[in-house]
C-alpha cells in the first residue's frame, strides 16, 4: 500500500523533520501465527512540524481547491465501505472469519480472554454469535459490560438494529438511572457499575449464561472489582461462561489473573497511520484543535470544552462560507442525549466532511467509521486521589502513550490515515506515562467498599484484586464510612449503611439524602441531588451572548450557595411546566434539565425502599443546608487570612469563579467537589455554620478545631453584595 510521502502533504521536501522509526507491529497475528513468530512488523513515518507549519498545512487543507474530492483513492475506499449493507458489514468485520473458532474456544473454556483491535467486532458481534449458538436458551441472558454509559447505549442500539428488533426487547441496555430492558431481553449491555449492583439482588448472577467484561483494558474501578467477584462466582457456577474482552493492550495480565485463561486473538486489520508531532510545545491547544481536514476527522478534547470547540468550528465555517465544502461538526461525550449520539454514526452526505469532537470515549469504546484524520491534543481528565487527605480531584493531565496510540489508531480503520499530535515527539517519549494507572489506585473507594460490605465481603484486605488499591486508601474509605455512620466500630454494616447502599449514588450523596429525612426536606434535597448529578452542565454560555447568559445566571442567585441556586433553577423550571422555551430564554440547558428530572424521578422512586417520606421544608433553607452538611462534612473549608483552607488538612482551596459565593466569601463552606485546573477549585459550594458540623458529625469534629482564630468577622472582600447581584 502506498503511503503518502511528506511531499504530498503540501510542503516542500525538507520542510518536515522526518524521523523514521520502527515501531511494534500494529497488527497482531492469530495466536498460533504469533507463537510462530510471524508477528508482522510495520514501519511508520513520524514527521515533526513547526507549530506554524502545522497551522499552515492545515489552513491549506481547508481552503484547498477541490477539498470535496478528498484524495481520490481514499474516498473511493471509504465510499465502498459505507455502501455496504449492514449484513455485509457484519461479514466484513475482522472477527467474522473466526466465528466458529471463537465459539469452539468458548465451548471448551470457562474463562477466555479475547483481544482485538478497536472496531474488529468484539462488542457488537460476540453476543450475537453466542445467541445464535444457543446460549440464551431457557431465557438465560448474555450480559456485556461497558465502562461508559454512552457506549452501552450506542452498541445496544446498533445490535438491535443489526438484529432488526426493537431496542429494549431482545436487546437492551441498563445504565444508572435508565433501564431500557424488558422481560424479553436476552442480550443486555450495561455499565460495569450496573452489573456490580446486580450482585446485590442476584449474588450468583444466576440468570446469566455468559458475562462479557468488555473494554477490560480501561481498568475502571468497577471493572476491576467485577474481575474479583466474577472470578469467585465462576468457581461454583461451572456453567457460567466468562469472557474478558480488551483492545490490544495488557491481555497477558488478564490471562494471568484468571488462572492462565487462554487468550483468543482476533488478527487486526489496520491501515498505516502517519504520525505528526509539533516541533515546539503548543500551549493553547484548544485553538489548535480547530483544524479542519478535507475528510472526516476526530479530535479528542475535554468534555467541558466540547461545546465551545464545536461552536468555534462552526463559527469558522460560517466565515469561510462557500469557500469550503460542507462541514458537519458533531460532538460526542458521556452525557450527550442519544438522539444526538446517533448522529456521529450517520453516513456523511456526498461532498461533505465530518468532524467528530470527542472525549476519550472515542478512544476504544466507540467505533466511528470513515475517520481519516485524528487530531490529538494529548490531554485527558483524570481523577486523582490523595489518600492522606482523602481529597479527590479531577486533573487535566497528559494522556498515556497507550491512549495516544489508541487515538491514532482511530485514523486507520478503513483507509490509510494521519494523526496530528499537538505535542512534541520529546513530550511523547519523556512526559507521557506508558499506560494509565488503573482507577482503583487513584480514587476514593467509599462507594465500592460500601457495596462489598453489603455483599457480605468483610475482609477487603484479602479481596482478590488484580492490582490492589493502596492500603491507606482502603483504610480511609473504612474510616469515612464509619464517620458517615455506615459502618460500626467493628467495621460492620449498620442499618443506615444498608439503606445507603440501596441508593445508586456515592456514600456522601446517599447520606445527604437519608439525612433529609431527619431535617424534613427530602423534597428539596432530592432535587439538589439530581441537579448535582448532571454535573456542571446546567448553565449555557454561548460565546456571542456571554453577557446575556451571565445576567440570566445571576437572576437565579439566592442566598446560601450554589446548591440552593440549583434548587431554584429546577423549581422555576417545574413552574414553567418543564418548558423548553423557558430554558432557552434563561440560558439553561434543556437536555441537562430533562436528565435531572429523570434522575430525580428515579431517586424518588427509591425513597419507598429506604423508607424516607418525601416532604418539603416549606421555604426554610437551613434544614436543607444541614442535610448537605450531614453528607459532606468531609468537604469543609474555612476562610482564614490567606484564603480558604480545608478544616482537617489545612489545604489551600479556592471558590470557583462560577460560584454564586465567589465574591461573598463566607467564613465556612462545604464544597461538592474539588477540581484542579489552574488551582484547587471548589465547585458547587454552600455556606454553613460551624456549629452544624458538631451536630451532624460529633464523632468526627471536636469543638476545639472549629473555633475561629479571631472572634471578629472577617472584613468582606470588595465586590457586589447579594442584593446588588439579585
Ligand atoms: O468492540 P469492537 O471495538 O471490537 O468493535 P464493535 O464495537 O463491535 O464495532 C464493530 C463495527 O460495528 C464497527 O466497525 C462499525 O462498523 C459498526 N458499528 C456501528 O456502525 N455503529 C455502532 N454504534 C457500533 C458499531
Ligand atoms: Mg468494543
Amino acid at each position: 500500500r502506498d503511503v503518502e510521502t511528506p511531499m504530498e502533504l503540501g510542503g516542500e521536501q525538507g520542510r518536515w523533520e522526518e524521523e523514521r522509526l520502527k515501531t511494534a507491529s500494529l497488527s497482531f497475528g492469530a495466536k498460533k501465527e504469533r507463537e510462530q513468530g510471524m508477528r508482522q512488523e510495520q514501519e511508520k513515518y513520524q514527521l515533526i512540524l513547526e507549530e506554524d507549519e502545522m497551522i499552515d498545512f492545515v489552513s491549506t487543507a481547508i481552503t484547498m481547491k477541490g477539498t470535496t474530492e478528498a484524495p481520490s483513492s481514499r474516498s473511493s475506499e471509504i465510499q465502498a465501505f459505507m455502501k455496504q449493507s449492514m449484513q455485509e458489514v457484519r461479514r466484513s468485520l475482522p472477527i467474522f472469519p473466526y466465528r466458529e473458532d471463537l465459539l469452539a474456544a468458548i465451548h471448551e473454556h470457562q474463562i477466555l480472554v479475547i483481544e482485538g483491535e478497536t472496531g474488529s467486532g468484539k462488542t457488537t458481534q460476540i453476543p450475537q454469535y453466542l445467541l445464535e449458538d444457543g446460549y440464551t436458551k431457557g431465557g438465560m441472558k448474555i450480559g456485556c459490560t461497558q465502562p461508559r454509559r454512552v457506549a452501552a447505549m450506542s452498541v445496544a442500539a446498533r445490535v438491535a438494529e443489526e438484529m432488526s428488533v426493537k431496542l429494549g426487547n431482545e436487546v437492551g441496555y441498563s445504565i444508572r438511572f435508565e433501564d431500557c430492558t424488558s422481560e424479553r431481553t436476552v442480550l443486555k449491555y450495561m455499565t460495569d457499575g450496573m452489573l456490580l449492583r446486580e450482585f446485590l439482588t442476584e449474588p450468583d448472577l444466576a440468570s446469566y449464561s455468559v458475562i462479557i467484561i468488555d473494554e477490560a483494558h480501561e481498568r475502571t474501578l468497577h471493572t476491576d472489582i467485577l474481575f474479583g467477584l466474577i472470578k469467585d462466582i465462576a468457581r461454583f457456577r461451572s456453567d457460567l461462561k466468562v469472557l474478558v474482552a480488551s483492545a490490544t493492550l495488557d491481555t497477558e495480565r488478564f490471562s494471568c489473573f484468571f488462572d492462565d485463561a487462554p487468550v483468543f486473538r482476533i488478527p487486526g486489520r489496520r491501515f498505516p497511520v502517519d504520525i505528526y508531532y509539533t516541533k515546539n510545545k503548543i500551549y493553547c491547544y484548544k485553538e489548535q484543535v480547530l483544524i479542519m481536514h478535507p475528510s472526516s476527522c476526530c479530535t479528542f478534547v475535554l468534555q467541558e470544552e466540547i461545546e465551545a470547540c464545536c461552536e468555534l468550528l462552526q463559527e469558522r465555517c460560517r466565515r469561510l462560507g462557500s469557500k469550503i465544502a460542507e462541514l458537519l461538526v458533531l460532538p460526542i461525550y458521556a452525557n450527550l442525549p442519544s438522539d444526538m449520539q446517533a448522529k456521529i454514526f450517520n453516513p456523511t452526505p456526498p461532498g461533505a466532511r465530518k468532524v467528530v469532537v470527542a472525549t476519550n470515549i472515542a478512544e476504544t469504546s466507540l467505533t466511528i467509521d470513515g475517520i481519516i484524520y485524528v487530531i490529538d491534543p494529548g490531554f485527558c481528565k483524570q481523577k486523582s486521589y490523595n489518600a492522606r487527605t482523602g481529597m479527590e480531584s479531577l486533573i487535566v493531565t497528559p494522556c498515556s502513550r497507550a491512549s495516544a496510540n489508541q487515538r491514532a489508531g482511530r485514523a486507520g480503520r478503513v483507509a490509510a490515515g494521519k494523526c496530528f499530535r499537538l505535542y512534541t515527539a520529546w513530550a511523547f517519549k519523556h512526559e507521557m506515562e506508558e499506560t494509565t494507572v488503573p482507577e482503583i489506585q487513584r480514587t476514593n473507594l467509599g462507594n465500592v467498599v460500601l457495596l462489598l460490605k453489603s455483599l457480605g465481603i468483610n475482609d477487603l484486605i484479602h479481596f482478590d484484586f488484580m492490582d490492589p488499591p493502596p492500603h491507606e486508601t482502603l483504610v480511609l474509605a473504612l474510616e469515612q464510612l464509619y464517620a458517615l455512620g455506615a459502618l460500626n466500630h467493628l467495621g460492620e454494616l449498620t442499618k443506615l449503611g444498608r439503606r445507603m447502599a440501596e441508593l445508586p449514588v456515592d456514600p456522601m450523596l446517599s447520606k445527604m439524602i437519608l439525612a433529609s429525612e431527619q431535617y424534613k426536606c427530602s423534597e428539596e434535597v432530592l432535587t439538589i441531588a439530581a441537579m448535582l448529578s448532571v454535573n456542571n452542565s446546567i448553565f449555557y454560555r454561548p460565546k456571542d451572548k456571554v453577557v446575556h447568559a451571565d445576567n440570566a445566571r445571576m437572576n437565579f442567585v439566592v442566598p446560601g450557595g450554589d446548591h440552593l441556586v440549583l434548587l431554584n433553577v429546577y423549581t422555576q423550571w417545574v413552574e414553567s411546566g418543564y418548558s423548553t422555551q423557558w430554558c432557552y430564554e434563561n440560558f439553561i440547558q434543556f437536555r441537562s434539565m430533562r436528565r435531572a428530572r429523570d434522575v430525580r424521578d428515579q431517586l424518588e422512586g427509591l425513597m419507598d425502599r429506604i423508607e424516607v417520606e418525601v416532604v418539603s421544608s416549606q421555604g426554610d433553607n437551613i434544614p436543607i443546608r444541614k442535610a448537605v452538611t450531614a453528607g459532606y462534612f468531609y468537604h469543609t473549608a474555612r476562610l482564614s487570612k490567606g484564603g480558604y483552607k480545608t478544616v482537617k488538612h489545612q489545604q489551600t482551596v479556592y471558590v470557583h469563579p462560577n460560584s454564586s459565593l465567589f465574591e461573598e466569601q463566607p467564613r465556612w463552606l462545604i464544597y461538592h467537589e474539588l477540581v484542579f485546573t489552574t488551582k484547587e477549585f471548589m465547585r458547587q459550594v454552600i455556606e454553613i455554620e460551624s456549629g452544624w458540623l458538631l451536630e451532624v458529625a460529633p464523632h468526627y469534629y471536636k469543638s476545639k478545631e472549629l473555633e475561629d482564630s479571631s472572634s471578629k468577622k472577617m472584613p468582606r472582600k470588595q465586590g457586589k453584595t447579594k442584593e446588588e447581584l439579585g
